[in-house]
């Protein structure tokens, strides 16, 4: 069997591709990658790539919005990211304060609801904080969802996912002969969207790094080489439009 990933492909034309408003994924999920090479490419401190994905993450959700996904996935820190210096770690885990603190307004006049999946209780206090109040900020809003995923990893959530579904058993609110692929689906993180269509990775990595590894089963896998900081609206439409090129089977034969 002859085995194809799929990357970006130049160009042909300089317009933008702006792909169709039908047949749009109804979750993007999306592996940040690359800000560390962005940052060094232009001599500068890991840091200051991480600071520059913050503004490629408000450029990205306006671009959703706008285009009309439902649901998109945003994968800020993994359970393997605790690895990295702790002055780095911690600089992560400051950013959702300044990102909140400066885009709160915007997300609730856009109806965005923000959910956060992965284990929270790892989280510094002054992280929590922010996500408790970015919850309830946008707990009543009805338009797109955004998840920001924070010290999450695959296998944790398929784990979570079948503790919880023993937990209802034993509450005698489930049984194990309901236990089917979607009945499991609803104790995972993500109950609240569907699964992901199309996930993006960025930076010209080609794995999935333990992100969303039950829910992606069928997703279609959209690399570039481009840089997290320097993904765009531009970079988004040619991934979606590239999608919707695609001929989704799910195994069977149309
Ligand atoms: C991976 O690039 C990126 C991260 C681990 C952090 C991602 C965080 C952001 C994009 C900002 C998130 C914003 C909010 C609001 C939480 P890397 O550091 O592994 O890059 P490299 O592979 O080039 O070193």
């Amino acid at each position: 069997m002859k085995w194809r990933l799929r990357r970006a492909v130049p160009e042909q034309t300089s317009e933008p591709l702006v792909p169709s408003r039908e047949n749009l994924p109804g979750h993007i999920a999306i592996i940040m990658d690359g800000n560390g090479r962005w940052a060094r490419k232009r001599g500068l401190p890991r840091i200051a790539g991480h600071h520059a994905g913050m503004s490629a993450v408000r450029e990205i959700i306006r671009a959703c919005d706008e285009l009309g996904v439902p649901c998109l996935t945003l994968y800020a820190f993994s359970t393997e990211n605790w690895k990295r210096p702790r002055a780095e770690v911690e600089y992560i885990m400051r950013l959702p304060e300044e990102f909140f603190r400066t885009e709160i307004e915007e997300l609730v006049d856009r109806g965005v609801r923000v959910h956060f999946i992965g284990d929270l209780e790892r989280l510094p206090r002054y992280t929590l904080d922010i996500v408790a109040k970015t919850l309830e900020q946008t707990q009543h809003n009805s338009g797109m969802t955004v998840n920001f995923a924070l010290n999450y990893g695959g296998r944790a959530d398929v784990l979570a996912a079948a503790r919880r579904y023993a937990e209802r058993v034993q509450a005698g609110q489930a049984t194990w002969a309901e236990l089917t692929e979607e009945t499991f689906s609803r104790c995972l993180s993500t109950d609240h969207c569907p699964d992901p269509d199309l996930v993006i990775r960025t930076s010209g990595e080609v794995r999935l790094s333990n992100f969303l590894i039950w829910q992606a089963a069928y997703a279609e896998l959209w690399f570039t080489d481009v840089l997290w900081p320097d993904f765009d609206r531009r970079e988004l439409h040619r991934a979606i439009a590239d999608y919707q090129r695609r001929k989704r089977r799910f195994g069977g034969l149309k």
